[in-house]
């Protein structure tokens, strides 16, 4: 069958994978991929797929409420995988109006867009909204997110993603419109904008810069490979119940500090260094305010209902990632220079 598929943000870090995945394996889909090449976009994510015929790149903004509907008449949209947003709690703790302009109004914008195109009739539609953990607040040292987990946001960015899936829902139930919500945790891999710890800190590695670790490094991530991430989206995308939720997590956890070890171990190693002698680049700055502590998944429901589970174990993923970052260079070269360098000295200084 073929579909009429939007995502949005498939220029950032997840949504180029996701576009990837789906350009690849289904011909008969025509992938529309819109983004507004914000500092975050880059279409460097996918020169692999840029030419495919089932695939068109749109540059526009998703606020911009008129020219959603008219593309949504132009391509003919039957459903939608948004993952646009701003994505980076740092830079939400110093601009939250972006946050909620873009997170929050932009997923109103194509909410609106989608039920004006669609009118009642609602059949084959789909708007499938990616999001968080993150509104699911903070853990402490036990238990695990469950879909049913009450949101507790703490972050302006997780506020405005709790505040965006509320209006998903809200459409659900009000309009009827068939929607589909994830919430997964921390992911990692090829094409991360280097501002998030993974990809910041393997360059740094690289560069004998110093790692910037937050408070005492104790707080906890789950991380997840980010091509298992885009294939969770490809089976709740097809099988996923409508109006439900899932969770998608890598029962993967690992405090900072651990994993910054790993990660020099590894650089070190692939750098032909004695492996550890970067760990004196480990630097203890200022806590983020309002760190959340820990953050950890339950995705049973994920794997009992559609079979989901990530495919790869942290070692090999790391492994993986980190040899993508030393053998792209130019990749990371090409971003972080001008307004990535200016970022980079207001943030850290
Ligand atoms: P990203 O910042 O790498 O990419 C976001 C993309 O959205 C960029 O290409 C950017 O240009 C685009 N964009 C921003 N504002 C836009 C606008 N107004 N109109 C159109 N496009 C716009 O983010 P990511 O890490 O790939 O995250 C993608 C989605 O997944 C987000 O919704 C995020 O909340 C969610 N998510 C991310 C993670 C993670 O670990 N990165 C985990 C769970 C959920
Ligand atoms: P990040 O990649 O920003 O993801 P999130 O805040 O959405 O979980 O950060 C992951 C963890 O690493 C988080 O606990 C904050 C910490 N961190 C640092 O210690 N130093 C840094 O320079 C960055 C960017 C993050």
């Amino acid at each position: 069958m073929s579909k009429n598929i939007l995502v949005t943000g498939g220029a950032g870090f997840i949504g180029s994978h996701v576009v990837r995945l789906l350009v690849n394996k289904y011909p008969k889909y025509h992938i529309i991929n819109l983004d507004l090449l914000t500092y975050a976009g880059n279409l460097a994510n996918l020169t692999d797929i840029e030419k495919k015929d089932n695939y068109t790149f749109i540059k526009a903004d998703i606020c911009d409420f008129e020219q959603m509907q008219e593309l949504f008449k132009k391509y003919d949209i039957d459903t939608v995988i948004h993952l646009a947003a701003e994505s980076h709690v740092d830079r939400s703790i110093k601009d939250p109006f972006t946050f909620a302009q873009t997170n929050v109004m932009g997923t109103l914008s194509l909410l609106q867009a989608a039920k004006h195109y669609w009118g009642d009739n609602y059949d084959e539609k789909l708007f499938y909204h990616v999001s968080t953990d993150e509104v699911y607040g903070s853990l402490g040292e036990e238990g695990y997110f469950l879909e049913t987990t009450k949101y507790d946001p703490h972050s302006p960015y997780s506020a405005s993603k709790a505040s965006s899936d509320h209006f998903v829902r809200a459409f659900q139930d009000t309009y009827g419109m068939p929607t589909v919500i994830s919430n997964c945790s921390n992911n990692y891999g090829p094409y991360q904008f280097p501002e998030k710890l993974i990809p910041l800190f393997i360059n740094n590695i690289q560069n004998n810069k110093p790692l910037p670790v937050y408070g005492k490094g104790e707080n906890v991530r789950d991380w997840l490979f980010v091509e298992d991430h885009a294939r969770a989206i490809d089976i709740i995308f097809h099988e996923g119940k409508t109006g439900d939720t899932y969770n998608i997590g890598g029962f993967n956890e690992w405090k900072n500090i651990d994993l910054i070890k790993v990660m020099i171990k590894t650089v070190d190693r692939l750098l032909g260094r004695e492996e550890g002698t970067s760990e004196n680049l480990i630097t203890y700055v200022t806590d983020r305010a309002g760190h959340d502590l820990r953050y950890a998944i339950d995705s049973t429901k994920l794997k009992d209902e559609l079979g989901w589970e990530p495919s790869l174990q942290f070692e090999e993923g790391i492994e993986k990632t980190v040899k993508w970052y030393l053998e792209n260079k130019d990749w990371m070269e090409n971003i972080t220079n001008g307004e990535y360098e200016k970022y980079y000295a207001e943030m850290y200084k």
